[in-house]
């Protein structure tokens, strides 16, 4: 019958140091249409007559030139190689992104400077969204025009052959509404801050006059300087932040001073943006009730605004429909209370059908942001459709770009199969529990340097084995064998701080293998191996105190598993044994034999997704490997 097998999420650990990433910056190059400034030194765009006013320091400014050494000016091109401390009079009127002697003569096609006016509706996009996340206070902010250069890969001037391995990768971005002006300075690699010509060595580009960065105004008063600038530390710029994400600096410009992005709360911590589009399975075999408050939970615990997450949903039984779209902005309290009114639809669940359309809602037109992180989140519980379908569904799901597919198993049994044909990979098989929804994604989109994750296993693994005369000396044996191949393939994990132990029972509770590092267990399996079958009762009031005794955990990931056929249990019993187990712990169970009991194997694990079959100890190996690790993000 089913099988069920399970799985959960968990994270990967991310380091703690930082730049923006090349998929976070404003795209360019040749497939945007950029100009490119041709190979040059000291060299400068022609004059750029710009579509709008940009408002620099309280004046209107129509034109600019992108000049190679890592200034936009205003009133005209800047050929200077060294860069001067601001402020600094002279009508230098410029944003600095990074002041320093760049030579791109020699760098061919594995450098390039780049730079387009845009007002694409991408562009427009996110840089609404980065202005109304980092300035909160324009929170109804609409970019209209936007002005992109990039500094690829640059190199310094009088870099030795091995002085061209250092490179930099930067971007400015000036953006309007016509009303305010903001700029963005994006920082992915930074390896050098000075050219010869200022004195700094031609094999490692430092030393010298190094970098300046900020504003200038040009009037000797007016000016902003990124601290650090002219001086070594100004290498550091892909770690540092004036909104706390590393390599990234956010200014207002337009006022008669430049203003910094207000600093964010000390605990608040950014995630990259994420488009989520859930599609919920409402058919009759799951439980509505249990269903909405998980993606309540969920919900509630998601930042929904314009920079982080953003929700869409979808929901099907025999057909799909759309319940709202990105475009729709709903805010969390508008999406509580939609989930709120949702209902069970009659019919069983066409999952392929579900998933055929999900791309569509990724659309610009449907409200999607194009540079998002984008996930489908599955909540189903994967039975009622042919795997060869699901598959082709899947596959044109996963291979649409920037997508990750992760799947909720829900239900009083989940096909744990379809689940993982459907998702990412293992780690995106989440359990029906809102915190490690939350952590799964906190990991894939903690924002570099912001969140610290530690990983470490830990935890402590009880197992119970029936051994009675509702099952054959043949069942018993293959529960046995179950245990050691569990057990094997546990060990051979080498997880740390993981203890386990082995029990059987009947008409008394033998301890096969006593509680222990599970590091050394594969080696007390003979133990197990000297139990004989018995045709005994299960003594079901030992149990249940047996289960108590055993219940007084000291780990916070804690799972007992129960191996049986589920004959010997009834409802009083199972109510009996989930009340006396911690309530922190998760009861996984495990059926046996051809003559299964499933509905009381089902009853008796914490949730359907707990359910496996004798087939699964692999699985549930991994399972519990993923379930072990234990990873704070602080
Ligand atoms: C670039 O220009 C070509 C030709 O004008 C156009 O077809 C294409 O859509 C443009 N691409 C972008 C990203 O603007
Ligand atoms: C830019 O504008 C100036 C004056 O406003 C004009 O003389 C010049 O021809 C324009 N340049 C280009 C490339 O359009
Ligand atoms: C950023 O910080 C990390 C960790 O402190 C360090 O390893 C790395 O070298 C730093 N990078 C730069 C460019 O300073
Ligand atoms: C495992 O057992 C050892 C020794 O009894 C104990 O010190 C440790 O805290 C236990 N670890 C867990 C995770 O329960
Ligand atoms: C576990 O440790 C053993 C011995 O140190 C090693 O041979 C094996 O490769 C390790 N396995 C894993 C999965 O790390
Ligand atoms: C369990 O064994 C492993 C490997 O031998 C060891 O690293 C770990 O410290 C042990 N844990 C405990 C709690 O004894
Ligand atoms: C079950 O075990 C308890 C405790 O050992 C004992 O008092 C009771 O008599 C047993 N019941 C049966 C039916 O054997
Ligand atoms: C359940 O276990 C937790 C530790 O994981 C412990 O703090 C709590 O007191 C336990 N509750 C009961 C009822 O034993």
């Amino acid at each position: 019958m089913l099988h069920v097998p399970l799985i959960c999420l968990l994270l990967f650990s991310k380091t703690a140091f930082g730049s923006v990433s090349m998929s976070e910056f404003f795209s360019f190059g040749q497939n945007e249409n950029d100009t490119m400034l041709h190979p040059n030194d000291d060299g400068s765009s022609p004059v750029q007559n710009i579509s709008v006013v940009f408002e620099f320091f309280s004046e209107h400014r129509k034109q600019l030139f992108v000049n190679t050494n890592g200034l936009i000016s205003f009133f005209k091109a800047v050929s200077t190689y060294t860069s001067e401390e601001f402020p600094k009079i002279g009508k230098r009127i410029v944003l600095a992104p990074f002041w320093a002697d760049i030579d791109t003569r020699g760098c061919g096609s594995t450098c390039g400077i780049w730079y387009r006016e845009s007002t694409e509706l991408v562009d427009l996009s996110k840089a609404s969204s980065e202005i109304r996340y980092y300035f909160p206070a324009m929170n109804h902010f609409n970019a209209k025009w936007t002005y992109i250069a990039t500094w690829y890969n640059v190199p310094f001037f009088g870099a030795s052959p091995l002085g061209m391995n250092k490179r930099n990768t930067f971007q400015a971005v000036l953006i309007t509404d016509s009303k305010s002006a903001f700029v963005i300075y994006n920082y992915n690699k930074i390896e050098w801050t000075t050219g010869t010509a200022s004195n700094g060595n031609a094999d490692i580009g430092l030393g010298g006059i190094p970098a300046q960065v900020g504003f200038n105004m040009g009037d000797e008063i007016h000016f902003y300087s990124v601290e650090g600038s002219r001086k070594s530390e100004i290498i550091n710029l892909p770690n540092l932040s004036n909104v706390k994400y590393p390599g990234k600096f956010v200014f207002r410009v337009d006022l008669p001073d430049i203003e910094s992005a207000p600093t964010p709360d000390a605990d608040q911590c950014f995630l990259k943006a994420a488009d989520i589009l859930l599609v919920v399975d409402l058919s009759l075999s799951i439980d509505i009730n249990d269903l909405k408050n998980l993606i309540s939970d969920v919900i509630s615990k998601l930042p929904i605004n314009a920079m982080e997450c953003q929700i869409a949903m979808k929901s099907f039984s025999t057909s799909a429909r759309t319940e709202f779209r990105f475009k729709d902005h709903k805010t969390k309290t508008e999406i509580l209370a939609h989930i709120a009114k949702m209902n069970t639809a009659k019919g069983v669940s066409n999952l392929k059908d579900a998933l055929s359309s999900t791309t569509q809602m990724f659309s610009y037109n449907d409200g999607s942001r194009l540079y998002a992180n984008r996930f489908v989140i599955i909540f189903t519980d994967g039975l009622m459709v042919a795997s060869r379908e699901l598959k082709t569904q899947a596959d044109h799901l996963l291979s649409f770009s920037n997508m990750i597919v992760a799947t909720v198993g829900i239900g009083s049994s989940v096909k744990h199969d379809h689940l993982e044909l459907i998702s990412s990979d293992f780690n995106s098989i989440l359990r029906p529990s809102a915190n490690s929804f939350w952590k799964y994604l906190q990991s894939a989109l903690a924002v570099p340097g912001c969140l610290a994750c530690d990983e470490d296993f830990g935890g402590e693994i009880r197992i119970l084995l029936e051994n009675s005369g509702y099952i054959t000396r043949e069942v018993f044996k293959e529960g046995r064998q179950f245990i050691y191949t569990l057990i094997e393939e546990l060990t051979s994990f080498n997880l740390t701080n993981v203890n386990s132990s082995v029990d059987i029972f009947s008409d008394e509770v033998t301890e096969a293998i006593p509680l222990q590092n599970i590091s050394g267990m594969d080696y007390k399996l003979g133990g197990l191996s000297l139990v004989e079958h018995s045709e005994n009762n299960v003594n079901k009031s030992l149990l249940s105190q047996h289960i108590k005794d055993i219940g007084i955990i000291s780990s916070s990931n804690s799972f007992i598993i129960f191996i049986s056929n589920g004959g010997f249990l009834d409802s009083q019993l199972i109510e009996k044994l989930k009340h006396s187990v911690n309530e922190t712990s998760i009861i996984l169970s495990v059926g046996l034999g051809e003559d299964t009991n499933w509905d009381n194997v089902e009853d008796l694990a914490t949730y359907g997704y707990c359910v496996f079959s004798s087939d699964d100890a692999h699985l549930l190996a991994r399972y519990l490997k993923k379930e072990m690790k234990t990873t704070t993000c602080t």
